[in-house]
């Protein structure tokens, strides 16, 4: 009978270090202990060999093992269920889910994108061009020569191994690109980043973004120009908003001229943006100085074109009164999260 009782005891101890980490691992712990063929009742069955005068003691020590087994097999139970409790098999799923933060557009990409597709609806492709470009389609080729004193309006920044090579000043580049390879009617638009050698403040950028047009055809005049743009501003600002014309001087367009529009942010009424002028500058324009269709071939007795550069920032700053230029470039999430858009 010794043999018997230290048997029990050494189950109590296997018992006692028993874990169940789930469902499965407890239905092996019932079928070893508990089960019809498991130790508990083979314990049980040695019964019949205890001599009589000891069968009530023993009686009692098989009893107190018995209950010793299934206690543990409810611990195990418990535990498991207050674990898949705690790991979620009962997930409420009407509760809100952790949001992911998404991306959003910047503000620039969303102007730029508004101004393409409203030149679009009337008939403009997008083309573009390099942002390290040489010296004719930037300058020599838009009748601004060498030693041409509007060079010097544009601060210019040359690649250093060779002054033929800058980044461009100016998106009227791609307009000699196009013409060079394109023959009338040509009608683009091109949207695109340019440089100039400026100290950086809320009012100048080292680089910044402009959309250039073009559109050389028969009989194209000064009235189409203002008719596209009038179209471009309204459906950029709103019906209310009013333009005006101010003679002014390019190389590359004679007669030419700076388009304002009243000012979006104190709707003409006078504030620090429209230095209390009630008016903004968003873009030069002209008609096509005949000098560059004959640079590019273009019959300049047949042919006629009117062309206009506007800086998108500017455009954006109206919009969505933007106050620093510095912002558009300091990836600051703050700022860059405040503009959504469909486009
Ligand atoms: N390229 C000029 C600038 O950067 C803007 C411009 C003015 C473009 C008149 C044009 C134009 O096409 O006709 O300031």
């Amino acid at each position: 009978m010794e043999e018997l009782l230290q048997q029990i005891e050494q189950y109590k101890q296997e018992i006692a270090a028993t874990t169940a980490a789930n469902a499965e691992e407890l239905e092996t712990f019932r079928i070893k202990y508990l089960g019809t063929k498991g130790i508990v009742k083979a314990v049980m069955g040695e019964m019949k060999n205890v001599p009589g005068d000891q069968r009530k003691e023993f009686g009692q020590v098989l009893n107190a093992f018995k209950i010793f087994a299934e206690e543990k097999f409810a611990t195990l139970k418990d535990s498991i269920a207050a674990g898949a409790q705690a790991t979620g098999s009962s997930i409420d799923w009407s509760l809100p889910g952790s949001t992911i933060p998404v991306g959003t557009r910047h503000p620039l990409s969303i102007v730029r994108n508004q101004i393409v597709s409203i030149f679009k609806r009337i008939g403009f492709a997008v083309a573009e061009g390099p942002e390290i470009e040489d010296d004719w389609h930037n300058f020599t080729a838009l009748n601004l020569p060498e030693n041409h004193p509007a060079r010097d309006m544009q601060d210019t920044f040359y690649v250093n191994q060779s002054p033929d090579y800058l980044l461009r000043t100016h998106t009227s580049s791609v307009q000699a690109r196009v013409m060079e390879k394109q023959k009338p009617p040509i009608r683009i638009i091109c949207p695109g980043r340019v440089y100039r050698n400026e100290t950086i403040s809320a009012r100048a950028h080292c680089f910044f973004h402009q959309v250039e047009g073009l559109y050389v055809d028969d009989n194209v005049s000064f009235a189409d120009l203002k008719q596209a743009l009038y179209f471009f501003v309204q459906e950029m600002f709103g019906k209310d908003v009013k333009v005006r014309f101010r003679p002014s001087y390019f190389p590359f367009t004679e007669p030419s001229a700076e388009m304002d529009i009243s000012c979006s942010v104190c709707a003409g009424e006078g504030c620090s943006l429209c230095k209390h002028t009630g008016w903004v500058e968003i873009l030069g324009c002209g008609m096509v100085h005949p000098k560059l269709l004959e640079n590019f071939g273009i019959d300049s007795n047949k042919y006629t074109g009117y062309a206009f550069g506007m800086g998108v920032e500017r455009i954006c700053q109206l919009k969505y009164k933007v106050n620093d230029l510095r912002l558009y470039s300091q990836n600051d999430v703050r700022f860059l999260r405040q503009f959504t858009s469909a486009l």
